[in-house]
């Protein structure tokens, strides 16, 4: 493996400005377009990313390749098809996307440029959580910059190929960030999501085919276009190629965001790159991807960061962003507040999750407060059946339900002295 490359976040400096189009084409920026364009089909576009064996980084590991392939292609297909950049990052615990797109928003467009060429999209929508105001601002800009410069518009650079390109903002809930419900939201309607198949591929966006990729994903495109899809596979000695883009948060001593080959074992990235937990602080958990992935635990610190050995050991790779619970905070308090947030955040369609994730709170506030009562953990517990996989129409409830279920697996000793103390043996520490 060549030693460290990061090209994802190689000219990437908090607190300073990003590159604008000048300093971005100095250093090799829209290169990739221009190869596209000048040297490639869409289909070799296509090829390079699948043999690439690039994986969606929004959360669930699709090959990116695959998901191109779904597209109907040729004449007879719908005159307009849309690629969808999924910006929305409202996972608790995940900030990598922010990373991107404030720290380098050029290269996010020339991915999406590139990467609606492969799949022969007429038009982008760039699908903005609410919040990153700073993140929009900047995308805007190049966007604006990179029109002036003709790479989007009708007939780019003398191509056949026209791009039409639109930021846009999320509506401010979490299921926008579903892709079905997030192209629910950009036709202007309330975030529910769709129920698959159709797949967005062959009915998305006004009934089109649509493609809805993650922003580190397309952040890759550009690079496996100028450097082949052999260089992308050696940036990583595990089984799913690239970098990843990990980050840590909670009481550990420095959180923050790191690129690092996929695969990084979990021990490297907190000890290492997070320092290790802060002074009077014991590691006792740590949800691996955000918040709706299952809790490892310290046995687990030799697991490699990629999909399948996280899955192996009974978790997700997620968004690959961790949270750590330290040995002083309460497990089950977390637990309320990760619940809280999930309550909040359904969308209300199915009865089990808008229904469920309210009692579960509730029960978990319960237990928190010293009033839990014997029943609570049988009824925690037939939740996480009754909002597991395969029971709700997304993937919401059983997001909510990874802590929730691995929670009550690791720290059941926890619950039962808070419900037999009456009391947080936690409160006031
Ligand atoms: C409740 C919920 C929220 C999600 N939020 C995001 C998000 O903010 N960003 C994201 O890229 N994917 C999110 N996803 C995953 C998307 O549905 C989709 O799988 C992803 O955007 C596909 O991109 P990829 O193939 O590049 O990974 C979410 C999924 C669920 C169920
Ligand atoms: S699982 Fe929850 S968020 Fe998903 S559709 Fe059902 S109610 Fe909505």
């Amino acid at each position: 493996m060549m030693a460290m490359e990061r090209p994802l976040t190689e000219h990437i400096h908090p607190g300073r400005a990003p590159l604008d189009i000048e300093q971005y084409e100095r250093l090799g920026g829209y290169q990739a377009l221009r190869k596209a364009l000048t040297c490639l089909s869409p289909d070799d576009v296509l090829k390079e990313v699948t043999d690439s064996k690039l994986r969606g980084r929004g959360g669930a590991g699709f090959p990116t390749g695959q998901k191109w392939r779904f597209v109907p292609r040729g004449d007879a297909t719908p005159k307009h098809k849309y690629l969808v950049v999924n910006a929305d990052e409202m996972e608790p615990g995940t900030f990598k996307d922010r990373l991107l797109l404030e720290g380098n928003p050029h290269q996010v467009i020339e991915g999406v440029i590139v990467s609606a060429y492969a799949i022969g999209a007429s038009r982008a929508y760039l699908f903005v959580r609410g919040e990153y105001h700073l993140a929009t601002q900047r995308l805007e800009q190049a966007a604006a910059e990179a029109t002036s410069r003709g790479y989007i518009g009708t007939t780019i650079l003398g191509s056949p190929f026209s791009l039409e390109l639109h930021v846009h903002g999320s509506a401010g809930r979490y299921i926008c960030g579903e892709e079905t419900a997030l192209l629910t939201s950009l036709e202007g309607k309330r975030a529910i999501p769709r129920a698959k198949p159709p797949f967005p591929q062959a009915s998305g966006l006004w009934g089109r085919p649509t493609v809805v990729n993650n922003v580190e994903t397309l952040c890759n495109v550009p690079h496996i276009v100028n450097r082949g899809a052999a260089w992308f596979r050696g940036l990583s000695s595990g089984a799913d190629a690239g970098t990843k883009i990990y980050g840590a948060s909670g009481r550990v001593r420095r959180p923050g965001a790191w690129e690092l080959p996929m695969g990084t074992p979990l021990r490297e990235l907190l000890e290492d790159h997070a320092g290790g937990m802060r002074e009077g602080y014991g590691l006792r958990a740590l949800l691996p991807g955000g918040a709706s992935t299952s809790f490892l635990t310290p046995a687990h610190l030799d697991v490699a960061m990629d999909f399948a050995s996280v899955e192996q050991a009974g978790s997700r790779l997620g968004t690959g962003n961790m949270i750590v619970l330290d040995d002083r905070t309460c497990p089950v308090g977390m637990l309320a507040n990760l619940e809280h947030f999930f309550a909040q955040e359904s969308c209300g369609w199915c009865t089990p999750c808008r229904d469920g994730l309210p009692w579960v709170e509730r029960i978990l506030r319960a237990i928190e407060r010293g009033e839990g009562r014997d029943d609570d953990l049988d009824i925690l517990e037939m939740h996480t059946r009754f909002l597991g996989p395969g029971k709700t129409f997304c993937a919401h409830a059983p997001g909510a339900m990874a802590p929730l279920g691995s929670g009550l697996a690791c720290f059941r000793d926890e619950f039962e002295r808070h419900i037999r103390d009456r009391a947080c043996p936690w409160s006031g520490r």
